[in-house]
This record gives C-alpha cells, sequence and structure tokens, in this order.
C-alpha cells in the first residue's frame, strides 16, 4: 500500500494541503505579471507550493509557460544562462522540431550545440559558446520575453534557491545584469524564492541593492494545526486506518506544525498503527523519530562552539535575558558581547531565528533533542 504521506519530495495533488490564500495571491501575480519574491525557512513548503499554483495557473490559462530553475546545482553564471535558455525553449514547445526553430530563430548569434535526450525529464542540452555569451547575454535574458511578443504567451521564470546565486563569481554585477533587462520585461514576470532569509532581505529590501523593491515579498508561514488535523484524519482514513483528532493534535504540537515534520512523524505513526492509533503510538514514532535524527543532530552540534552551545541551553531553559549578569554567569557565556556574537552566529546558521522578538528554534526535532537528551543531566 502507497504511504498517504510524504516528505523530501513535493507535496502535490492529495498530499498537498490547504494554502488556498497563498495559492490565489501567487496565481494572481502569474497572471498580472508581478513578481513574487516567496521566503520561508528550509521545508516550509515553497517549491510544493509554487509548483502547485503554477500548475493550477497553466490548467486555467495555457498561454501561460512557467520555466523551473534551481539554483541549488548551479555554480557558475555559464550554466545559469544554458539552464534558462534550456527551460524556456521547452516551456515554448514540447516537440524537437518546435525547439530547434525556436533556437534558429531566438538563438542564431550562438549556433549553440543542440542535443535531445527523450528518456530524461529535461530532454534539451544545449551547448552555449561562452565567450560569446559572457560579453553578450542579452539574447538569453531577453529570450522569454521576445518569444512571448512573437507567439503570444506569457511567462514566468521561477527561481529556486535564488540565494545560491551568492555563490557565482560576481554576484553583485550579475544581479545588476539581470535587473537591468528583467525591469523592462512586460510578458515575463518572475517569482524568486529561497529559504536564506538575511540573506535575501539583503538582496531585495536593500535600496543599495539591484533587486531593491523589484516584487511582492512574501513570508511564507507554517500551516496551521487547524488545516492540519484534518488533513491528517483524512490520509488516516483514506488508507483504512483511523486515528483521532487528539492524536492528530499530538503530532502536529510535537512537530510545531513544520511541514516536512508534520508529515514525518505522521508517516511513522501511520506505520506503527494497525488500524486505530492511540497515544503510545504517536509516543513511540516521536522516540523513533528523534532517535534516527540523532547522528544528524550530534553532528550539528559538533560544529558549533562552546560559547553557542551554552547559549542553546540557556534558550532552551527558557531564558530571555541572555545577556544579564546571572545568565552569563550560569551558562558560562562570557561577557555580554559573547552572548550576542553566539546569538548572531546561531541565526546564521538558521538554528535560531527571532520571531516577534522572541527566540525559536527552526528545527522543533532538534529543539526536542537537545531538551530529551543532550543537554540532559
Ligand atoms: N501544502 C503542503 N501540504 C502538505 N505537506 C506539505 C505542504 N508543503 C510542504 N509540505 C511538506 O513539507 C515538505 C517540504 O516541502 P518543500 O520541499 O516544498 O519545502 P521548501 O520550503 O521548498 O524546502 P527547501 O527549503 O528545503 O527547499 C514536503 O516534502 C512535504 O512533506
Ligand atoms: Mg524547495
Amino acid at each position: 500500500m502507497d504511504t498517504p504521506f510524504i516528505y523530501g519530495k513535493l507535496a502535490s495533488k492529495n498530499n498537498f494541503t490547504n494554502r488556498s490564500k497563498e495559492i490565489s495571491q501567487l496565481i494572481t501575480n502569474f497572471n498580472s505579471g508581478i513578481n513574487t519574491i516567496l521566503i520561508s525557512p528550509r521545508r516550509w513548503g515553497k517549491s510544493s507550493l509554487v509548483t502547485h499554483a503554477a500548475n493550477q495557473a497553466s490548467q486555467s490559462k495555457p498561454e501561460l509557460r512557467f520555466c523551473f530553475i534551481d539554483l541549488f546545482n548551479i555554480r557558475t553564471e555559464e550554466d545559469f544562462y544554458q539552464i534558462l535558455a534550456q527551460e524556456v525553449i521547452q516551456s515554448t514547445s514540447n516537440k524537437i522540431d518546435g525547439m530547434v526553430d525556436l533556437i534558429k530563430k531566438f538563438l542564431g548569434n550562438f549556433i549553440p550545440k543542440i542535443s535531445f535526450n527523450p528518456t530524461l525529464e529535461s530532454s534539451l542540452t544545449l551547448g552555449l559558446d561562452w565567450k560569446e555569451l559572457k560579453n553578450n547575454p542579452d539574447d538569453i535574458l531577453n529570450l522569454a520575453e521576445k518569444i512571448a511578443e512573437k507567439k503570444n504567451l506569457k511567462f514566468v521564470i521561477c527561481i529556486d534557491e535564488f540565494q545560491n546565486m551568492s555563490t557565482f563569481e560576481n554576484p553583485l554585477a550579475f544581479q545588476q545584469k539581470l535587473r537591468s533587462h528583467w525591469q523592462k520585461h512586460q510578458s515575463t514576470s518572475y517569482c524568486l524564492f529561497g529559504s536564506k532569509r538575511h540573506m535575501l532581505l539583503d538582496v531585495f529590501s536593500n535600496s543599495s541593492m539591484p533587486f531593491y523593491k523589484f516584487g511582492d515579498i512574501l513570508f511564507l508561514q507554517k500551516i496551521t494545526e487547524e488545516n492540519w488535523i484534518p488533513f491528517i484524519i483524512q490520509r488516516f482514513s483514506d488508507t483504512g486506518k483511523s486515528i483521532a483528532a487528539s492524536e492528530a493534535i499530538q503530532i502536529t504540537k510535537i512537530a510545531d506544525c513544520h511541514p516536512y515534520y508534520v508529515q514525518q512523524l505522521a508517516q511513522q505513526v501511520w506505520l506503527r498503527t494497525e488500524v486505530k492509533c492511540n497515544e503510545k503510538t504517536v509516543e513511540q514514532a516521536f522516540e523513533n523519530l528523534i532517535d534516527q535524527l540523532s547522528l544528524l543532530f550530534q553532528t550539528k552540534t559538533d560544529e558549533l562552539i562552546e560559547t553557542q552551545i551554552n547559549l542553546l541551553e540557556a534558550i532552551i531553559d527558557g531564558e530571555v535575558q541572555l545577556s544579564s549578569q546571572r545568565v552569563l554567569t550560569q551558562y558560562r557565556l562570557g561577557t555580554s558581547a559573547n552572548s550576542l556574537k553566539a546569538r548572531k552566529s546561531l541565526i546564521n546558521k538558521e538554528i535560531i531565528d527571532i520571531e516577534k522578538k522572541n527566540i525559536v528554534f527552526l528545527d522543533p526535532m532538534y529543539k526536542h533533542w537537545l531538551s530529551k537528551t543532550y543537554f540532559k543531566h
């Protein structure tokens, strides 16, 4: 039997829940050509949301064409241009003849080497002349817009893990290049998303940066408990098992509504449930999950310096005045400057974050592991 919960893959169809407000906002932006910047911590559902909204939007408007680019595996500007060109061509035509025509018409300057592999999902590979391209990337940066004008289409270029372009050789010059072309586009819009909030905010809300005020900035939230409960109950009953609301709540509470962990814990609970889930099943599944993750968490903790670990302990114990003399002494944090520095490093490492002036852990299971295992004396 297929398991009813998924994690580590995009949530789609039956696995996708709620987000109706965000979906309609994204679709409105796609249809009206408004650029969108979507930010959330890791594993909260950005990629799933954009893919879901794009599928819905293109079903009702066939002239909308979506290109998906994941910067996760793209290390250089050259690779970026190549993938951008491939994606734009492939989203315009799914026939080989059609693609060749487009390449001749719109990329003639580069005389790229073209190869097709129909067995792969991304079947087209363009070998572009990098020397030519480096001096003159305009044709590629404007490719979608030019095709859109000629063929009466609208493109939405979705770029995942956008913060990764900071690893390119000259990120600022690259951003300037992109912005100077993209801001002129009428029929192409951009949906840029990623997880490094501080880095992305610097790119999009710092007035000295090229992408300042480029589009709507959306901060994706976690999925609420009210939405998780019926989802979990439904997924159990779809597969001939049952879970009461109280246990579904127990799952969302432990996982702190974190989308990935709710699905992962629910899956562990489902596997342990023969017919009807009970409180004990959830507890056992939780313990097992923490065990599974402990090696990973141990490694993560080993990479921290002592002050950072001490600060985590103070936070776990519920301390809020992290620079007060008592806390500095009790938790061996050194000076208040040391404490502040450690706090900043933990934020940069995306272990903690500040939410409405409170310190929160971004990974709820890491928090559980620290308090249940690591700091348990
Ligand atoms: N709308 C949703 N309904 C149900 N589960 C979801 C939803 N969105 C996300 N999830 C769960 O969260 C997991 C992570 O989702 P996704 O990969 O879309 O997040 P992300 O923010 O793009 O993560 P990353 O920062 O790692 O790229 C999914 O595998 C799924 O288990
Ligand atoms: Mg993602």
